[in-house]
């Protein structure tokens, strides 16, 4: 059993294949028992079932009533977090993504929310966003081990009410 006194290099460090659920909720509670003590108003609030993630799910539809694209995310607190978003291939370049977003955006600031992240791959659409707002708050070079770039875009939202 490890007390104050025990010194580090008496500990044994070891990886554990498979490790017992209870093993993993040792280290678990350590981390928890922290965050808790740090940040005890968020934890509060978060507990609140009227705090929960809401997701949102947009869909654009073509007269025919196919589904053509859509936007999938979800609104928590003061932040929109934006996981898919995609427009049929044929499809692309008329306005339907940012539309899209831009119902994300308007959801969201309806929800309480004042920003947005997303990731993106830079073959993906780190232009798309930039021109509609947003900016690259991070970027991680080689993210797939194949030599592409992730990066992390964020807008403030709240601003856009002052327009
Ligand atoms: C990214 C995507 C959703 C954009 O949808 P879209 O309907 O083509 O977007 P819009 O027509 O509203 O584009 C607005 C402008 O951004 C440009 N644009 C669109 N996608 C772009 C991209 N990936 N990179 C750079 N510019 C892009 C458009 O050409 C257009 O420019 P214009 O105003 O000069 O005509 C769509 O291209 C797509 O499904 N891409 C493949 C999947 C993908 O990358 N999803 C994003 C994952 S994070």
């Amino acid at each position: 059993m490890l007390d104050a006194k025990s010194h580090g290099g008496a500990v044994r460090i070891e990886i554990v294949n498979d490790p017992a659920a209870e093993l993993r909720e040792a280290v678990n509670v350590e981390l928890r028992t922290f965050n808790r003590e740090q940040n005890p108003a968020w934890y509060a609030a978060r507990a609140a079932t009227e705090n929960d993630a809401q997701p949102l799910h947009i869909f654009a539809f073509s007269p025919g009533g196919q589904v053509c694209g859509g936007l999938f995310a979800e609104t928590q607190f003061h932040w929109l977090k934006i996981s898919i978003l995609a427009v049929n291939s044929a499809l692309r370049g008329h306005g339907i993504g940012t539309r899209l977003v831009q119902q994300a955006e308007a959801t969201a600031l309806a929800r309480g929310c004042r920003y947005a992240y997303l990731d993106t791959m830079e073959y993906q659409a780190p232009i798309f966003y930039q021109r509609l707002g947003y900016q690259i708050a991070g970027t991680l070079p080689d993210w797939d081990s194949h030599g592409h770039a992730k990066f992390f875009l964020t807008k403030k939202l709240a601003s856009m009410m002052l327009v």
